[in-house]
């Protein structure tokens, strides 16, 4: 069987000279009805192996997915195993690419997958991995627990300060060894601070030496696939936990990593000896989400402007945390407005009286669920401090600013005056001691003006 091939009609990306937006091709790109028995939805090609036409195709087939040559004009991959390939999973990859403008893109069963597949791709022992903090707590725990075990040195540094004043102490820090990677995640979980990737990416051609540059990654959970697009800053490869926003139902566990396809083959071609590529159930249902990822993403958007605005002005928040709010003389203005095309929908905010103030807020809301993860249609809450980041030391915790009484709110779809009123009963629950009037509430723009620039 060879690869599924596009048909015309769905792969045309112009209509004249009109060039279709990723939004119009998400029903479509990249699947042919008439290879299906004209089905309008590609089926899930629920198969562990593929039948090969001839012995001759499926030595070429291995040829390619071995490496063991170079494809020749107009080749693509044959369909082998579900290991390697699926029609549900390819053609999800090639949807993906689409946002981002990415060359390719592969697909894993968890973005836990995609991180430890790409380190494991591009980090060898003796290696310092540079990387940002704080980073989803899975991801430090990988990166302190996991990778330190196979001789790989962490080096932090933080998110929300300009580079430029801690490139001498980080230069110090690495101390001419090899860096295999720059890590970053930007916007941070569960902060929200930016890490500009331009400056990542200048540091990280300083450190070249021989053949060798590391390899430029960024954790675009937050803000992608709309909001954000790191290869366009510089990244060589971009992250994603596809459970968030790509998924968007809180219904399936997913990952991806995107760049260019030099990048995005070697991660592959390890994933395929690791295993770790996404079912073909899970293609499959990534792909119906991708057909409604912009409405979803932009309807969480706007709703997260009401809700932060609420926040903002609440006597017992002690302090916000959303990208909407970032003031014009914040040392991170210039970034967002070159980076980010829009604020997104995670709203972490402090509330005054810690952690026995937040379990108190957490334990009374009614509609938005107590739960972990984000970017799902619901809108959930959660407690860093003894949740997603409970494996850091406290001490840690609290330099990044991840204090007790933070809590992380992932904004979902329903009607924003219903989140907001969930809200205000849960803050009214609170015990108020110690909880003083604000002198000037802040007002930010109207929800219709985000996104800061037009996608
Ligand atoms: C920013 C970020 N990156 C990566 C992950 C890991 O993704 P997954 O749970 O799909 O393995 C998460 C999970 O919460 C996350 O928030």
């Amino acid at each position: 069987m060879t690869r599924r091939k596009s048909h015309p009609r769905y792969k045309e990306r112009r209509i004249g000279q009109h060039v279709l937006k990723p939004e119009s091709q998400m029903m479509g790109y990249g699947y042919d009805p008439m290879l299906s028995e004209g089905a309008v939805k590609c089926p899930i090609f629920q198969t562990s192996t593929f039948v090969f036409e001839s012995a001759e195709a499926g030595k070429k087939f291995f040829e390619l997915a071995y490496g063991l040559r170079e494809p020749g004009p107009g080749e693509t991959p044959g369909l082998i195993y579900s290991r390697l390939n699926n029609p549900d999973t390819e053609i999800l990859e090639d949807r993906l690419t689409l946002w981002d403008e990415a060359e390719a893109a592969a697909v894993f069963d968890s973005g836990m997958a995609a991180i430890a597949t790409s380190l494991f791709t591009f980090v060898r022992p003796g290696d310092v991995l540079v990387h940002s903090d704080p980073l989803y707590g899975g991801t430090e725990f990988f990166l302190d627990h996991v990778l330190s075990d196979f001789g790989v040195t962490p080096i932090r540094f933080p998110a929300g300060v300009p580079l430029a004043g801690i490139d001498p102490e980080l230069r110090t820090r690495i101390g001419g060894r090899r860096v295999g990677a720059v890590f970053i995640e930007t916007p941070a979980n569960p902060t929200n601070a930016l890490v500009d990737i331009a400056d990542v990416a200048r540091f990280a051609r300083s450190q070249a030496s021989g053949d060798h540059r590391p390899v430029v990654m960024v954790d675009n959970t937050f803000l992608g696939p709309l909001w954000q697009h790191p290869l366009k800053h510089g990244a060589d490869l971009v992250l994603y936990s596809a459970t968030k926003f790509i998924g968007g139902h809180s219904d399936v566990i997913a990952g991806a990593a995107l760049g260019r396809h030099d990048v995005v083959e070697r991660v592959r071609r390890l994933r395929g000896f690791l295993g770790t590529l996404a079912s073909p159930w899970t293609g499959w249902l990534l792909l119906r989400s991708l057909e409604t990822l912009k409405m979803r993403m932009t309807a969480q958007m706007k709703n997260a402007r009401y809700v932060a605005d609420f926040l903002a002005d609440h006597p017992k928040v002690a302090a916000m945390h959303y990208l909407g709010h970032i003031e014009k003389d914040h040392p991170m203005y210039a970034t967002y407005r070159r980076q980010c095309l829009g604020a997104g929908s995670l709203v972490s905010f402090e509330i005054q009286g810690g952690e026995p103030a937040a379990f108190q807020f957490l334990n009374s809301l009614k509609l938005i669920h107590l739960a972990v993860s984000l970017g799902g249609t619901e809108s959930l809450a959660e407690h860093p401090a003894t949740m997603t980041h409970a494996d850091l030391p406290a001490d840690e915790r609290e330099r990044m600013g991840i204090t007790p009484g933070m809590v992380r709110l992932s904004v979902g779809v329903e009607h924003y005056q219903d989140i907001i009123a969930d809200l205000e009963q849960a803050l009214e629950a609170v015990d108020s001691a110690g909880t003083e009037e604000k002198a000037a509430p802040r007002r930010a723009a109207p929800p219709e003006t985000t996104p800061a620039r037009a996608v």
